[in-house]
């Protein structure tokens, strides 16, 4: 239960930096180690490029390095056997004399001005020095249409080598389809920036997304959703397609491990074959967001036969040693109501259905494991016991990696609060990515190697293709740093310059990287004379303006430009954008300001917020600072299980000729409205009487996603000093009734 507002003076100074000077450093993951030198190495149709004859590794990366330098216009060569080694103009490949501690990944980079020596153990390594180089020469040179006959790059040594051997990325192809072309540029882009998971979210709710010769059905009609307007969306992946995809990544040091989610996010599937269900109910691809009750039955044989025969063609077509088995968001509300699951869970001796889905998760672990592979799952998977062998993925929280140690698994670290790139920037904010630990304090050291990465995941529920590059960018800069490069003094300021150089490149690539943070930020203050709010609106870039409007339309370049701190005496809605010089910049914000009788007023409150909703102070409820849809835009005040109760000293006698009082509700994130508002009154803040009683439309409470105002409005006003509100909470909501609750439809989550 959510009740709005919040006070909140934002007086922190934000740090920012002059973009002008060039950074130490242009490296995006910064390498562990690096020192320059005076001077610089020339490459160009003089260059000769040799690598060891004997070694497939430093062949091959040589050969990939003359072909990126040819392709730009410098006419290098490539010289399988060494020449004298004293040739001037030589950039070398070797393995002789690279240290065994820089690993599989590892390498060093000697730039003299007249050679440069590249050393690795294996090809991973010697590709990511490629990108290393790639890095260091000018922006333009990732145009497709560079062509210069020579490029120049700074003398310098680079010892570098991963903290993490898992660098991942899990891109959701499902609830909107990416074209085949979309997913190698993708690959591209994470091997330039040193990462090397693409995790390929391949099936869900809304549309099976793989090729499947045993069940056409899958593609022809799991990959297919009507939406309201009747038209059909989606499309899929054909094996070949797949094939072709893995191949391009396995070049580029990319593993693609695909995930083939169960037993839940499976209605596309049983829109397919309603067999697989417990039901048999025939459903439609799902069109809306959320968590579905219908999930693959447990009790049946022929779901166990579909999943493996589907799996078996899984297996050949991705070499990675790894199967995403999802395992996430899997109500049980179907297999408590089934015959089939149930005998099954009696016949196997298991004592809950969270066991049910450990034994059901194990199954297809000790499956795969025949055909060589390891199965992760997402962190509800350890609800019922570890599954067979499995690598879990941390989603919920950063305190899943503790749960996930002790049971033993290994932990791949994507927590909501740093990692899932689908959440506004307003939210997870690029120095926010860039903080993220994936060992959380108080692992102890014997354990931290269980934890072998990270990953950002890219859910795609409000983002259609042509909207992931501005949310994913610029937050993989940090996340590959945080991933690649140790822990050494970071530095958020260092970092954002070199996000700043790096942008050039970006655009010359073609990515179209959104912003650090919001384009623009309120905050406000209450008046001196307490009966006006102070807006001020904070520009998230230097060189953009803001323009706002306070009459409802969304503002233009020919709206008002901001120039000052605004006071408003009365109640207000900014619309508020940043523009440059010939269109807007980012989103339109929205902020209502609401002037009352109760602003900046002493309020007492009989509830303690919880954690992530403190609404920006104590005193939230009157700073004048409505709410916003979007749950996490810091106004909002929470409390968990309990009853709110909020006393508000008027300071004198008052008529009150009405009350209203904002709730949200957002179903998916398990925020309800409260079940009905108690209003009393006092003169002496002791005795109290009730004026009313707002209680909440049955409409309401079925609402996924809504902001409810409690009203009432007196033709008597009632008088008093002490306004007092007790909101009740409708407290936990077992598994069942929540489920029930929802029906027909959903319990969306993310
Ligand atoms: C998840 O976001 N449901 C893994
Ligand atoms: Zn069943």
């Amino acid at each position: 239960m959510k009740l709005k507002r919040l006070l909140l003076v934002f007086n922190a100074t934000l740090l920012l930096l002059s973009c002008s000077e060039s950074p130490k450093s242009v490296l995006i993951p910064e390498p562990v180690n690096m020192v320059k030198h005076d001077g610089r190495f020339k490459i160009d149709s003089n260059t000769l490029i040799f690598a060891d004859s004997t070694d497939s590794s430093s062949t091959q990366n040589a050969i990939l390095l003359v072909d990126l330098l040819n392709s730009k216009g410098i006419g290098c060569r490539f010289l399988p056997t060494q020449i004298n080694s004293s040739a001037k103009g030589i950039i070398e490949l070797t393995k002789n004399g690279c240290p065994d501690s820089l690993g599989n990944e590892g390498y060093a980079i000697d730039i003299e001005h007249n050679r440069i020596t590249i050393r690795a153990n294996r090809s991973a390594g010697f590709f990511y020095a490629i990108q290393t180089l790639r890095q260091l020469m000018p922006a333009n040179f990732e145009k497709d249409n560079f062509n210069a006959g020579s490029v120049a790059l700074p003398c310098l040594t680079i010892v570098d080598k991963p903290r993490f051997s898992w660098r991942g990325l899990n891109l959701d192809c499902c609830r909107h389809f990416m074209t085949k072309e979309f997913v190698k540029r993708y690959i591209d882009l994470l091997a330039y920036h040193k990462m090397n998971v693409l995790h390929w979210h391949l099936t869900e709710d809304q549309g099976w997304r793989i090729e499947i010769k045993k069940y056409p059905r899958l593609t022809e009609v799991g990959a297919w959703r009507t939406l309201p307007d009747g038209t059909r969306y989606g499309g899929f992946y054909t094996q070949d397609d797949i094939r072709e995809v893995v191949a391009y990544a396995a070049k580029r040091h990319v593993m693609v491990v695909p995930e083939i989610e169960m037993p839940g996010h499976s209605v596309a599937a049983i829109a397919s074959y309603p067999w697989l269900s417990c039901t048999g109910d025939t459903l439609q691809v799902e069109t809306n967001w959320g968590v579905f009750k219908d999930i693959y039955c447990a009790g049946s044989e022929q779901t166990f036969q579909f999943l493996e025969d589907v799996l078996f063609e899984v297996a050949d077509l991705f070499p990675a040693p790894y199967v995403h088995i999802g395992g996430d968001e899997a109500p049980k509300f179907r297999w408590e109501n089934c015959p089939k699951c149930t005998v099954r869970l009696k016949n196997e001796g298991l004592n809950s259905y969270e066991e049910l889905q450990r034994y059901f998760i194990s199954h297809i672990a000790k499956f795969l494991e025949t055909k060589g592979k390891t199965i992760i799952g997402w962190d509800e998977i350890l609800e019922g016991g570890r599954p067979h062998n499995a690598t879990i993925q941390a989603w919920r929280g950063l305190d899943r990696v503790a749960v996930a140690l002790q049971a033993n698994a290994p932990v791949i670290v994507s927590p909501t609060s740093h990692c899932y790139f689908d959440y506004p920037v307003e939210v997870t904010s690029l120095e926010k990515v860039y903080g993220f630990n994936p060992i959380p304090k108080g692992i102890l050291p014997e354990l931290q190697p269980l934890v072998i990465g990270g990953e950002c995941n890219m859910w795609t529920e409000r983002a259609p293709q042509e909207t992931v590059d501005s949310k994913v960018f610029r937050r993989l800069l940090a996340i590959s740093e945080v991933l690649w490069t140790y822990p050494i003094e970071r530095s958020y300021p260092e970092f954002l310059n070199r996000v700043w150089f790096h942008y050039s490149r970006l655009s010359a690539m073609g990515v179209n990287y959104g912003f650090e943070k919001s384009a623009i930020e309120f905050k406000s203050a209450i008046g001196d004379k307490g009966n006006s709010i102070i807006v001020e609106l904070e520009r998230g870039k230097g060189n953009l303006e803001v323009r706002y409007t306070t009459n409802g339309v969304e503002p233009t370049l020919n709206s008002t430009l901001y120039r000052r701190p605004l006071e408003l005496s009365s109640t207000k809605t900014i619309k508020a954008a940043a523009f440059n010089n010939v269109a807007r910049v980012g989103e339109v914000l929205e902020r209502i300001f609401v002037v009352s009788k109760n602003l900046d007023k002493p309020i007492e409150l009989g509830f303690k917020s919880s954690g992530k909703y403190l609404g920006g102070g104590p005193n939230a409820i009157v700073d004048g600072r409505l709410g916003t849809i979007q749950y996490n835009d810091g106004i909002w005040q929470a409390v968990q299980g309990e009853d709110m109760m909020v006393t508000i000293d008027l300071g004198s006698e008052q008529l009150v000729h009405g009350i209203s009082l904002g709730f949200l509700q957002n179903i998916p994130s398990w925020i309800f409205l409260p079940l009905w508002i108690d209003a009393f009154i006092s003169d002496d803040n002791k005795t109290f009487e009730q004026f009313a009683r707002l209680d909440c439309p049955e409409g309401a409470k079925y609402e996924s996603t809504i902001i409810y105002r409690f009203v009432g409005k007196f033709n008597n006003p009632f008088k008093g000093r002490y306004i007092r509100f007790l909101a009740h909470n409708p407290g936990p909501c077992p598994r069942g009734t929540r489920l029930q609750v929802l029906l027909p439809g959903s319990l969306p989550m993310r």
